[in-house]
């Protein structure tokens, strides 16, 4: 495995249950408030300090990975750069999810000189109008986030820009694919869009239909760039029915939730997936061994490995009534 290569666990194949990722969500709270996600949603303002993440990872020692996403986790900013550079001296690779609002110079000259292994930077439109029409916040925000992945880039941070694939991205993906291209970046992570428990605004549901997924990746993997990964998430479990294949270049990435990482809430509740099974299977304040979570395998964990359901298989693939 090279040390640090962005999904480095989701590329293994996957071979025994060890945790060996911690998604962290060091808070739930966001200024933003897409429609898509649940993670804001979640927030009970609970937050999950340095000193405590810390604490935990140290008894872990299977693990090779945390990843910092709430929430906006910049929010909390000085807990993230400590947290990253405890990581950065004991080897473990690392990741920040961030809508890239409350990023500047400053704070990602910190975050590169803590170590951080990638920056991961959530990227769905093209155009200021757009982006402040679909998050309902002011254009000039747009202008603030593609200055700071300029900065990132130049200071050198592995910078990946995240495309969520669903109503309002999937026609526009040559586009989008073009200005990550321009902005500098040369990794790009298609994340297939989920169906959350919470759609109470109409419009969302908005994932991608399976023609138009078929067609958004079948055009990407054709214009990609040589010089330019592509991650492709979320549809591991049905490329092979889709036709779709690994190139030199283009990854589906494996699931690894539930199986190889699991997602810290701020409360100590730990989660199988954030994104698709908000299942709490314990919590580390009242008994839950990080470090034996596998080999105790509470019971909500122990089915789910039974199972592996997969939302994401189920939407384009749902079984006959
Ligand atoms: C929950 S956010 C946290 C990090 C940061 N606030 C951000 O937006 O990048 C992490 C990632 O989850 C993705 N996400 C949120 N809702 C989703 C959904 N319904 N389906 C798939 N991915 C989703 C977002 O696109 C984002 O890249
Ligand atoms: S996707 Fe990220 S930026 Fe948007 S509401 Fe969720 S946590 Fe906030
Ligand atoms: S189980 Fe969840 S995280 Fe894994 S591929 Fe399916 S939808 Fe994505």
């Amino acid at each position: 495995m090279a040390e640090n290569k962005y999904k480095a666990l989701e590329l293994e194949t996957p071979g025994i249950y060890e945790l060996e990722g911690l998604e962290v969500g060091v808070t739930s709270n966001c200024n933003f408030k897409c429609d898509y996600c649940c993670a804001y949603r979640r927030d009970d303002g609970s937050k999950i300090g340095a000193e405590e993440v810390i604490a935990l990872i140290r008894e872990i020692p299977t693990l090779k990975r945390v990843r910092l996403s709430g929430g906006e986790v910049t929010l909390r900013f000085e807990d993230c750069v400590k947290i990253v550079a405890y990581c950065t001296q004991h080897g473990l690779a690392t990741q920040l999810n961030t809508n890239g609002s409350l990023l500047s110079e400053e704070r990602i000259r910190r975050l590169k000189e803590a170590g951080l292994s990638n920056i991961h930077l959530s990227f769905n439109f093209t155009d200021a109008q757009s982006f402040g029409a679909y998050y309902g916040m002011d254009p000039r925000v747009y202008d603030k986030v593609i200055e700071n992945i300029e900065t990132c880039v130049e200071y050198g941070l592995e910078t990946v820009l995240e495309t969520l694939l669903f109503g309002p991205t999937q026609s526009n993906m040559p586009a989008i694919s073009r200005k990550v291209h321009d902005l500098g970046v040369r990794i790009h992570e298609i994340q297939n869009s989920i169906v959350m428990d919470h759609a109470e605004r109409e419009g969302w549901n908005a994932i991608a239909s399976r023609e138009a997924l078929v067609r958004s990746v079948n055009d990407l993997i054709a214009n990609r760039r040589p010089d330019t990964e592509l991650y492709l998430t979320c549809m591991d479990r049905f490329m092979t029915e889709l036709g779709f294949r690994e190139e030199p270049g283009v990854y589906f990435s494996n699931c690894v939730d539930g199986k190889k990482q699991l997602h810290l809430h701020g409360n100590g509740d730990v989660l199988i997936c954030e994104l698709c099974r908000p299942e709490v299977i314990g919590n580390v304040y009242e008994g839950l061994d990080l470090a034996a979570v596998y080999a105790n395998r509470p019971k909500a964990l122990a089915d789910f490995l039974e199972q592996l359901p997969c939302p994401a298989y189920e939407a384009l693939f749902p079984a006959a009534p």
